[in-house]
């Protein structure tokens, strides 16, 4: 249903999106998951035919974005990162323009319906510039859904509202999927677990990995994480004992014991048993941990930029 291929945008000497290339299939909703900069709006504004790429391609419902971007935005339902709104409109009149515009069988009806889909019914006469940020977000939001596009592409649909709302909003993203096909922005990774089939994570304009979330968390565990409880020795002794060894890239403190990371491709399990017992402690704990995908995530776009 979106097919990205190679897809890059400059903007003077910058790079903001390097080559993209994957595909959502019918029904299915994929997160693009980035930090701050990565390149997600960049790529959604060329998919919605609001920017044209550089160079690259993408196709939605088979139509080229750029050469058939009437037919592309007929079929697709964008919330922009900024969404613009009449501050004089009434919030039912809001969308019902935009149904009226994107040619809505019923546009008043629909506009009904995706009101409520967002919470909002009740306040269908109150004029936009009345409303709260969180509702104006929702509003974005009901704009995007009120065609019942087959394609929706939500730039952090989530951003700015409260938390109850949070979970309202995901919920609802959640309930397009085989009806819909969803295409989201965001830079929270347990957000992009909960609602994806697929997370396509990027980072400065380039795809450093994409899958499912579990087949992702496998895929990308470098190196066993092993929890280690070692009596016998205090803290600090047996934290240096572990990372002295060869294969540990990293030891921490967790409870009782340490999370010891080790170098992608080393098996250090007889290396720590051995190194226990030599020094005269007692090996009480060792097993493997699960990295978490928020670990991972940090892992690959790097620490610190991750926000
Ligand atoms: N109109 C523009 N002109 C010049 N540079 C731009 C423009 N828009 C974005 N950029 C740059 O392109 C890069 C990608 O920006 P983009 O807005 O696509 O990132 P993003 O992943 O959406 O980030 P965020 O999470 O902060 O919304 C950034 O380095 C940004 O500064
Ligand atoms: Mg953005």
């Amino acid at each position: 249903m979106i097919e990205v291929e190679n897809l890059t945008k400059h903007y003077g000497h910058h790079t903001a999106v390097d080559g993209l290339t994957f595909t959502a299939d019918a029904g299915e909703i994929v997160g693009l998951l980035g930090p701050n900069g990565a390149g997600k709006t960049t790529t959604m504004r060329m998919l919605t035919g609001f920017m044209p790429p550089t160079s690259g391609s993408a196709r939605i419902a088979g139509f080229d974005i750029f050469t058939d971007s009437l037919e592309v935005r007929k079929r697709v339902g964008y919330l922009p990162e900024r969404v613009p709104l009449y501050p004089d409109m009434t919030v039912k009149g809001y969308v019902t323009f935009w149904a009226e515009l994107r040619g809505a069988k019923q546009p008043r009806q629909q506009a009904e319906r995706a009101l409520e889909m967002v919470n909002l019914s009740d306040r269908r006469n109150t004029l936009v510039r009345n409303l709260s940020k969180g509702m104006r977000q929702r509003l974005g939001l009901a704009q995007a859904l009120v065609h019942d596009p087959q394609v929706v592409i939500l730039d952090e649909p989530t951003i700015g509202i409260d938390p109850q709302q949070v979970i309202e909003v995901r919920e609802r993203v959640r309930a397009l999927r085989q009806q819909h096909t969803v295409l989201f922005s965001t830079h929270i990774l347990s957000e992009a677990e909960q609602i994806c089939d697929r997370v396509v994570i990027i980072n400065k304009g380039k795809i450093v990995a994409q899958g499912a979330p579990n087949a992702l968390r496998q895929q990308l565990q470098h190196g066993v994480n092993l929890y280690v409880q070692i009596s016998g020795a205090n803290s600090a002794t047996a934290g240096r004992l572990l990372s002295d060894l060869r294969g540990v890239q990293s030891v921490e403190a967790q409870g009782d014991g340490f999370i010891v990371r080790a170098r992608q491709g080393a098996d250090v399990r007889g290396d720590i048993a051995q190194r226990v017992v030599q020094a005269g402690y007692t090996l009480l704990e060792m097993r493997p941990v699960a990295m978490t995908l928020e670990e991972i995530f940090l892992d690959i776009v790097g620490k610190g930029q991750a926000s």
